[in-house]
């Protein structure tokens, strides 16, 4: 079975084929940062904008790219949520049009579905059952995955999410949108011990994450350089940065060793956008070592948004018998949990 996907849920454009014995055979992905970056920020009516701009163009292209016609795909998958909803009607409206002129099924699919089942695309892919990490820019989660479908919530952020987190650091130290990427490039500068700031919320039971008192605990740094210096330096900004990103990162992996530990489980996934930092991964590799459990996390690319995740969780779905009726809804809400089972066994 083939199948397109179609990912508009944010500020990237991502557009792939995927074939169930093949994996995914043609794909392309456009990133509008540059249009955002004046704004510091995403805005929305723009990212609608420039959806409908690229959209069609690159369907043409990753059909050409696999040499495969309209005829050749046997469903189609859109991001139905959560997202910005302008930028979702986008690649709903086109992926229900497609699907009726080409007279084949959609699937409206979970975004944070495509990220967490990312990993699975790769030829090293982890065996059910497995906790996940699920860490965007929208979403901090510890998910238990019996199969695909069939998620339990262990804990979540209470308040920002961790890339949020990362993206107003990033404001704070006057770097541009999007702040994770620039964050991290900074902070291999920065000298580790300078400064401390807390592990929140790790001195308490449970799996619930805050990122919002960190966040306010650098603002204080900041202002205190301030009040001594003027402008920051630049090693200021870095040694910030590491100690910000060393914080983060510490919670996740004790939130993640507590949840291997609860669950009984040895296989940890990341996924989602902050899966990319790489001081992370450094520390959650570490940490299952000790625990003698294994991780796995996608390639770079599919970690951030990209539609070869769409495209491949609709073809799990679809393939089966899974659908939408002709309603097409968009969620900009929407929680993981209230996902229907699926066994591809
Ligand atoms: O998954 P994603 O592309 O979009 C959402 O679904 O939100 O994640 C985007 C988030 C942003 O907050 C971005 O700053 C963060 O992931 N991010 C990173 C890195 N790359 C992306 N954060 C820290 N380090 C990175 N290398
Ligand atoms: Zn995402």
């Amino acid at each position: 079975m083939r199948v397109l996907g179609i990912e508009t849920s944010c500020d990237e454009t991502g557009v792939a084929i995927y074939d169930t014995q093949h994996g995914i055979v043609s794909e392309a992905l456009y990133s509008q940062v540059e249009n955002h970056v004046e704004y510091g920020g995403v805005v929305p009516e723009l990212a609608s904008r420039d959806h409908i701009r690229k959209l069609v163009p690159m369907l043409r292209q990753v059909f050409s790219i696999a040499g495969l016609g309209h005829g050749d795909v046997d469903g189609i998958a859109y991001t139905a949520g959560p997202g910005l909803i302008g930028a979702l009607m986008v690649g709903a409206a086109t992926g229900r049009a497609l699907g009726m002129a080409w007279d084949v099924p959609t699937l409206g699919v979970h975004h944070m579905e495509g990220h967490l089942l990312a990993p699975m695309l790769e030829s090293k892919a982890p065996q059910y059952p497995f906790v996940a990490l699920l860490v965007s820019g929208g979403h901090t989660q510890l998910v238990k995955v019996d199969d695909v479908g069939q998620y339990q919530l262990l804990g979540e952020s209470l308040d920002d999410a961790a890339g949020e987190a990362f993206d107003k650091v990033a404001k704070m130290l006057e770097l541009d949108y999007p702040g994770g990427p620039k964050v991290a490039k900074l902070a291999q500068q920065g000298v580790a011990g300078r400064f401390r700031f807390p592990r929140p919320m790790v001195d308490r039971p449970g799996l619930d994450m805050s990122f919002s008192g960190l966040k306010t605990a650098v603002l204080y740094t900041i202002h205190d350089l301030q009040s001594v210096d003027g402008k920051l330096a630049l090693q200021d900004q870095a040694d910030i940065a590491c100690a910000f990103e060393e914080a983060v990162a510490d919670t996740l992996a004790i939130k993640c060793r507590r949840a291997l530990r609860q669950t009984g489980l040895r296989t940890l996934v990341i996924a989602g956008g902050v899966s990319a930092n790489t001081a992370l991964r450094q520390k959650l590799s570490d940490m299952v070592k000790h625990q003698q459990a294994r991780i796995y996390y996608p390639r770079l690319q599919y970690c951030t948004d990209n539609g070869a995740m769409i495209a491949h969780v609709g073809a799990l779905r679809l393939r089966a018998g899974q659908s939408n009726n002709l309603a097409m809804q968009v969620k900009p809400r929407w929680s993981l949990v209230e996902l229907d089972p699926v066994s591809v066994k």
